[in-house]
């Protein structure tokens, strides 16, 4: 078979709104098997192909913090770096920062202190707590080099994200999973905007993770309509790569 790689569809520049005065313009960048499945043995390793990696820096171009829950960062290592010095130039020549702003979001106040998210120079980063994390949790996290800030429990994404908007001046933020976090944030309808690369595998199973989880399963009224920006098979790989923009309503037609 011929199979020519494609460009990706302008991801390096996404040319993205204006975001709301409260918080970042928010987007969601996830890869998933062609059942739906996040992770394969406990993680997405094997998941995305190297072009998906490529599709995932090129976004990071865009932004100006990326965004993960404290259990992706456990499993998986969590960094905001670009990893591509054209594509750093061009974040300095849009007047961002070579590397964004690294965030993770935790309960627990459980995180892996010794991985480069805690000890790397080459970016900087920010721990969200809530005021449900235990003393002992949060200064262990604030005798790191990373700033530590407690939102509260009940309302922890929104008033991340307000904190992020407003004390860290992050306009754009990229959210690189996991599932949970996904789902606090669609749920308090803090998503503009869907990223899904559809791999060419099968996982099977019956409890693997899918891109948003909640606590329970939504009615209709609560599910958010999408509206398909784009849409570019991967002839090399055998992905596809889909952007939505989410719906600021639930249950309308997108
Ligand atoms: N395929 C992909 O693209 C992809 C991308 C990313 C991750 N993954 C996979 O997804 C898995 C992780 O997903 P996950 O759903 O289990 O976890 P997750 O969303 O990465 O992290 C969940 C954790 O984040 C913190 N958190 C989330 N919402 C919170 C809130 N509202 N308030 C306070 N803390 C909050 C809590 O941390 P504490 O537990 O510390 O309290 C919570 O347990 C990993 O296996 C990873 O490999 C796949």
């Amino acid at each position: 078979m011929n199979r020519t790689p494609v460009t990706l569809p302008g991801y390096v520049n996404l040319d993205l709104p204006d975001p709301p005065a409260d918080r970042p313009y928010v987007l969601v960048n996830m890869v998933m098997s062609a059942d739906g499945k996040i992770v394969i043995e406990g993680t997405e390793a094997g998941l995305g192909s190297p072009s998906d990696q490529a599709l995932m820096r090129a976004l990071r171009t865009n932004v100006d913090a990326v965004l993960n829950g404290a259990s992706t960062l456990r499993k998986s290592g969590s960094s905001p770096e670009l990893d591509d010095e054209a594509l750093e130039a061009l974040r300095i020549a849009r007047g961002l920062g070579r590397t964004p702003l690294g965030v993770v979001l935790t309960r627990s106040g459980d995180l892996p202190l010794d991985t480069p998210f805690f000890t790397s120079d080459a970016f900087e980063a920010l721990v969200f707590a809530t005021d449900a994390t235990a003393e002992g949790a949060l200064g262990r996290l604030r005798d790191t080099p990373r700033p530590v800030e407690v939102v509260p429990e009940a309302d922890a994404p929104a008033a991340m994200l307000r904190s992020l908007r407003e004390q860290h001046g992050v306009r754009w933020l990229l959210c690189e999973g996991g599932a949970r976090l996904n789902g606090c944030l669609f749920d308090a309808g803090l998503v503009d905007e869907c990223f899904i690369t559809v791999a060419p595998r099968v996982v099977g199973g019956d409890v693997t993770l899918t891109p948003v989880r909640g606590p329970r399963l939504a009615s209709f009224a609560e599910t958010w309509p999408l509206r398909l920006v784009s849409a570019v098979p991967n002839p090399d790989t055998d992905e596809v790569y889909l952007r939505y923009r989410v719906a600021s309503e639930r249950g309308v037609e997108p």
